[in-house]
């Protein structure tokens, strides 16, 4: 049995409570928020203590590992608080907003013989899985290019504020969502960047963060990925990757579609649904712990995300 403590019980916590509440091998012992209606509220429902400052945790529950789900300038700092208190981390993308913290954080896992794991949950969506299936097989070729075009509203009154302070959130639609696309790019085709070169403007407000973007990134199997985020309207969300003989076309991470070559109509991709995206996160993060093989994302791979990301920005 692992027991976790949940810190930062934003809008994403309810995805990982519904998880650990779906497997058995797995115990929710605390939750942590500054917010202490938000936190109050959450615990009384659960049944579990609630915390507002995350330091109290280890003095006071019994806990093997946290789920850290706060603004990313926090991720460096709690990280390394709880693993040198010999707690076990999931932490959510993107691992931190430079690479050098990156390193800090696997240092204190190093030092303290405790896991750290990164929440990229791009491998853990049907959608995902299949594609990389399809890439592997050959059926379509080899592939060679891969563009995904994002148009969400990203300035919306409901996001919260750190989002668009760039020391908290380390940039703006590209650090977030960009986290999304190198980790679906890194996950289907198996390949690593070895040039990122962008665009990121904002025409809309005075955000210190970027509204909109355009990456391009050569890799190193001689593909190239080009990803459009705009962040002023919600109206697209569709990738599609080309290969030698045919494409393939995602709507988001709902659908795949398959087009070969000769062929006038694009084909439903049918797939198995398994077990939600969440639940297969957190299942492969408990078999980390318990030392056993397990696909979550390493710290080299998260490295490679954050490394990437920078290089959009500094280019
Ligand atoms: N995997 C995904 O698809 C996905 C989706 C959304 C968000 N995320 C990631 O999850 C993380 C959290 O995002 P969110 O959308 O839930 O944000 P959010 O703002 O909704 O939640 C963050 C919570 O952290 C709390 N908090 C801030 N500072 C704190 C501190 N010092 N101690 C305790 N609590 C503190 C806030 O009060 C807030 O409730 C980010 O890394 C984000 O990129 C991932």
């Amino acid at each position: 049995m692992i027991k976790f403590a949940i810190v930062g019980t934003g809008a994403i916590a309810s995805h990982h409570i519904k998880a650990i509440e779906a497997l058995p091998e797995c115990e929710l012992v605390a939750l942590c928020d500054l917010n202490e209606p938000l936190v109050k509220g959450l615990s009384e429902q659960l049944g579990v203590p609630y915390f507002l400052d995350y330091k109290d945790i280890p003095a006071n529950v019994e806990c093997d590992a946290v789920i850290l789900n706060l603004p990313h300038g926090l991720h460096m700092p709690a990280s390394i608080f709880f693993l040198d208190n010999g707690i076990h981390v999931l932490v959510e993308k993107p691992m931190a907003n430079t690479v050098e913290e990156c390193d800090a954080m696997q240092a204190a896992a190093d030092r303290n013989g405790k896991k750290l794991a990164i929440a990229h949950i791009q491998r853990f969506f049907d959608v995902n899985r299949v594609v990389k299936e399809i890439i592997d097989s050959g059926e379509l070729g080899t592939p060679c290019m891969y563009s995904e075009q994002r148009s969400i509203n990203y300035f919306l009154p409901s996001r919260p504020a750190w989002f668009t302070n760039k020391k908290m959130s380390g940039g703006g639609i590209v650090m977030n969502y960009g986290a999304h696309a190198f980790d679906r790019i890194f996950y289907t085709t198996g390949a690593r960047p070895v040039s990122v070169s962008a665009s990121c403007q904002n025409f809309i407000n005075d955000r210190d963060v970027e509204g909109h973007a355009q990456i391009f990134t050569k890799l190193d199997n001689g593909m190239s990925a080009v990803v459009t985020f705009s962040g002023y309207s919600t109206v697209v969300y569709e990738i599609y990757y080309y290969f030698t003989g045919g494409a393939l076309k995602l709507s988001g991470t709902s659908g795949i579609f398959i087009k070969k070559e000769g062929e006038k109509d694009w084909t439903a991709v049918p797939f198995e649904k398994t077990s939600g995206e969440f639940v297969g996160e957190i299942r492969e993060f408990c078999k980390y712990v318990n030392g056993e093989p397990s696909i979550i994302p390493d710290y080299e791979y998260s490295r490679a995300v954050i490394d990437a990301i920078t290089k959009a920005y500094n280019s």
